[in-house]
């Protein structure tokens, strides 16, 4: 039977994988771990739910230990830009944090899932089909500990056996939880404003085109890849996996089929700029295809309008 624990239980990713897990795999065996944040109710009355600083060792084994963990969806990370604000608070949470899982893993006999990020490129990377296997050196704090964090999963398997897993994420649009402080935040905050009937002013520039993906392919995509046959996987940490390639022009254009009103207008911030400069425009995700059979399920169409008609609803109300 699996015991999982879910770290960064109350962020964009975290708050929507937990109730699918528990939905899979019953809701006491799910563990759900947050530090700041206050969990809503979902989370805190359907199933565990207890506080965790993933940088301190000692409070992650205690939970390892006392709830009998086999699986760890390790969520807890600051997002790139937050990172570029403390690069120093950024690897402590991002590298120390991941250590302490790892190595409670390795005590314990866990599996762990790591989400890495095309944050993980860098400039010299091909942005265009970027293979699964490439240059990676990245110029963001936060690409340095997803790029430290996959080679340090990766190891940990060679090293010690460790069955640890791994994704590229792109861009997450979700209508649950906002992300915060990503540079791809520009494509959950434009729908709340189209949906409230406000104009959206748009932090990166025409033309800056990037992988997204909509939150059920990504909870989906996480918990193939961990029931995945590890005899198939030629790849651990990390598989690039992508769902569509879009700049905001192309998000803007899509909503207004919906909402003919809205408006978008631009102010660059520089420094998110710089990082999504960075960064691929599409993902070659073929690997992830062939190992694991990925597959997304929503493209820009579809996905504008669930999200939509999900935020509706919840405006409405
Ligand atoms: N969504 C993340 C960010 O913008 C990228 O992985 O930081």
């Amino acid at each position: 039977m699996k015991r999982i624990l879910v770290t960064g239980a109350t962020g964009q990713i975290g708050s929507e994988l937990i109730p699918a897990l528990r939905k899979r795999y019953g809701s006491e065996n799910v563990i759900a771990a947050g530090h700041k944040t206050q969990p809503d109710k979902e989370l805190s009355e359907g199933g565990p739910f207890l506080s965790l600083d993933v940088r301190n060792f000692a409070a992650v084994e205690k939970i390892v230990k006392e709830h009998r963990i086999d699986t760890i969806y390790h969520m807890a990370a600051l997002l790139s830009a937050f990172a570029e604000k403390d690069p120093l608070l950024a690897w402590d949470v991002n590298i120390n944090g991941l250590r302490n899982i790892l190595e409670t893993g390795r005590k314990f006999q866990c599996s762990v899932f790591f989400p890495s990020s095309i944050g993980a490129f860098g400039p010299s990377t091909p942005a265009d089909d970027t293979p699964q296997d490439t240059i990676q050196r990245p110029t963001t704090i936060y690409g340095i500990t997803k790029l430290t964090g996959e080679l340090l999963c990766d190891y940990y398997f060679h090293r010690f056996g460790i069955d640890a897993r791994g994704l590229r994420f792109p861009g997450l649009i979700s209508y649950k939880t906002m992300p915060s402080g990503g540079t791809t935040d520009y494509a959950v905050e434009i729908f709340y404003a189209a949906v409230r009937g406000k104009r959206y002013e748009c932090f990166l520039k025409q033309g800056t085109r990037l992988d997204m993906m909509y939150m059920p392919d990504a909870v989906r995509a996480a918990i193939q890849l961990m029931e995945a046959d590890p005899a198939k996987l030629i790849h651990r940490n990390a598989f690039n996996v992508t769902a569509m390639s879009l700049a905001p022009e192309d998000l803007y254009r899509e909503i207004k089929k919906h909402i003919p009103e809205f408006t978008m207008t631009y102010k660059i911030d520089p420094m998110r700029q710089a990082i999504a400069d960075s960064w691929p425009h599409s993902m070659d995700d073929s690997a992830a295809r062939k190992e694991w059979g990925w597959k997304p399920e929503y493209d820009l169409a579809a996905m504008t309008q669930e999200m939509i008609e999900r935020l509706s609803e919840r405006f409405e109300q």
